[in-house]
């Protein structure tokens, strides 16, 4: 299997009132397709800013984000809105899902997105209706689909989180710190569904996590330090 994502020497800087901080000091990564490979490190160390530049969801610095030889920061603002949304599923902690809408509206939102955004093309075809119904069932959620989040359980309302990055079928899922607000067996629930997903489906997992002994169930670790990536 080839090489899916690679970072190519990501530098980032912020500029705050207190001066430029330098967090991310040239970093190199590839993850090959189909791989779950976690990322470690000390609080406020840089592993959501590099997650963020991985997602495009932030620009680096310096430095270059292939996937699949594509670099993705070269491609215009509206193929890059259209690279993210289809190709990554994004896992936050907090499962930033939006209050107002029930279960079944946040998983269908990225698809409502996707509409939106010109020359898409990958999900005209579908019933996103039935597709989202679909997803939450395979993730147990049918009897939840209508409730806010404010009325699910962490567990559920990271399982509806998960459920709507798998909406449209992406390459890759990237997680930041995906059971950091859960007990550990709800914890351990979500990175189930993870492992499942990554061995049938083949999707390709990047997670940033405190856990040890979920990150030691990964194919590889990497440790962030001083700006740096090393695998461990
Ligand atoms: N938008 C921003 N502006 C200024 N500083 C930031 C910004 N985002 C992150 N930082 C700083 O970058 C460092 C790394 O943050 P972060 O990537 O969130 O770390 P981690 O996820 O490893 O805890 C921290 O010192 C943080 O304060
Ligand atoms: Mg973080």
């Amino acid at each position: 299997m080839g090489i899916l994502i690679e970072t190519q020497n990501i530098k980032k800087s912020f500029k705050t009132e207190a001066g430029e901080i330098q967090v991310l000091k040239g970093i190199n990564l590839k993850v090959n397709e189909g791989e779950m490979v976690s990322i470690v490190g000390a609080s406020g160390v840089g592993k959501s800013t590099l997650l963020h530049i991985i997602g495009a969801l932030d620009n680096p610095t310096y430095g270059r984000v292939l996937y699949n030889d594509r670099d993705i920061f070269s491609m215009n603002s509206n193929s890059l809105a259209s690279f993210r949304n289809t190709e990554i599923g994004f896992v936050f902690q907090f499962h930033h899902l939006l209050p107002e809408f029930t279960a079944f509206e946040n998983v269908l939102m990225p698809a409502l997105i996707n509409r939106s955004i010109k020359n898409n093309g990958r999900i005209k075809n579908i019933d996103i209706y039935k597709k989202a119904d679909e997803i939450i069932s395979q993730l147990g959620l049918s009897g939840r689909k209508n409730h806010k989040p404010g009325e699910l359980s962490g567990g559920e309302q990271q399982r509806v989180a998960v459920a709507r990055a798998l909406m449209l079928e992406p390459k890759v899922v990237l997680a930041d710190e995906p059971t950091g607000n859960l007990d550990t067996a709800t914890g351990e629930e979500i990175f189930k569904i993870f492992m499942e997903l990554n061995k049938e489906r083949g999707i390709t997992f990047v997670i940033v996590t405190h856990n040890e002994s979920l990150s030691k169930r990964c194919h590889r670790i990497f440790k962030m330090q001083d700006g740096l990536l090393f695998e461990k």
